[in-house]
C-alpha cells in the first residue's frame, strides 16, 4: 500500500480530489497517511479531520535559509513518522529546502496552475491572462531544487475565452487540476514510467 503525505496551506480542494480518487479506485493501492499544513488555520486541515485522517500543523517560523531548514527538518520527521512514500504538495505555499527535496528523491509532486515553463510563481492565472495566452492549464511535476521547475508528469489544458477573468479562468483550471493530480499520482505509483533527461516516458 502506497502512503501519501499531503502538504497544503489553504482550502485543500486538490487534497479532496485525491481523496475521492483513492475512494473510487482511480488511484489504486494507495492511502493518505497524513495531511500536514504550515498554517494551523488551513481549511484543508479541518477537512482532513472530518475525514478522520491524521492532520498536523507545523507552523512557519521565518523565511531565511536557516528557518527554512529548521522547518523542513520537522516536516521530514513528520513524514517519516507516518511512513510516507510519496509527498504531494497541494497548494503548499512555502518553498521547500534542498534538504527536503533530497530526503524524498523523485518522491515529491506539485501541481501548478499554468502550463509550465510559462508563468511559474504566484498568480499564474493572472499572469496568463495578462500575457494574453489563448490556451492555459495546469501542470503536475516532480519537485526539484528550483521553484516550479522539475520534470513534468502531465499537463491539462483549458481554452481562454475573451470574457475570462482571473476568477473564471482559475475555476476552469481548478476543474482540470482535480482530474490531473489523481491521474499523475496513479501514473507515478504504477511504476510504468521513468525519467529520461527532463522527460517522463513509458518504460
Ligand atoms: C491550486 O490552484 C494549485 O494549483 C496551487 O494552489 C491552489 C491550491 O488550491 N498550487 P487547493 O487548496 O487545492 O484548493
Amino acid at each position: 500500500m502506497h502512503r501519501l503525505g499531503i502538504l497544503l496551506s489553504g482550502r485543500g480542494s486538490n487534497f479532496l480530489a485525491i481523496h475521492r480518487a483513492i475512494g473510487d479506485g482511480r488511484i489504486p493501492d494507495a492511502e493518505i497517511a497524513v495531511v500536514i499544513s504550515n498554517k494551523a488555520e488551513a481549511k484543508g486541515l479541518d477537512a482532513a479531520r472530518s475525514l478522520d485522517l491524521p492532520a498536523v500543523a507545523i507552523c512557519q517560523q521565518g523565511k531565511g535559509p536557516a528557518a527554512r531548514e529548521e522547518h523542513d527538518t520537522k516536516m521530514i520527521a513528520a513524514l517519516t513518522d507516518y511512513s510516507v512514500d510519496l509527498v504531494c504538495l497541494a497548494g503548499y505555499m512555502r518553498i521547500i529546502s534542498p534538504a527536503f527535496v533530497q530526503a524524498f528523491p523523485n518522491r515529491i509532486l506539485n501541481i501548478h496552475p499554468s502550463l509550465l515553463p510559462a508563468f511559474p510563481g504566484l498568480d499564474a492565472q493572472q499572469q496568463a491572462l495578462d500575457y494574453g495566452v489563448k490556451v492555459a492549464g495546469c501542470t503536475v511535476h516532480f519537485v526539484d531544487e528550483a521553484v516550479d521547475h522539475g520534470v513534468i508528469v502531465l499537463q491539462k489544458t483549458v481554452l481562454v475565452q475573451d470574457e475570462d477573468t482571473s476568477e473564471t479562468l482559475s475555476g476552469k483550471i481548478l476543474e482540470q487540476e482535480h482530474r490531473a493530480y489523481p491521474e499523475a499520482i496513479a501514473r507515478v505509483l504504477s511504476g510504468t514510467h521513468r525519467i529520461v533527461g527532463r522527460r517522463y516516458l513509458p518504460l
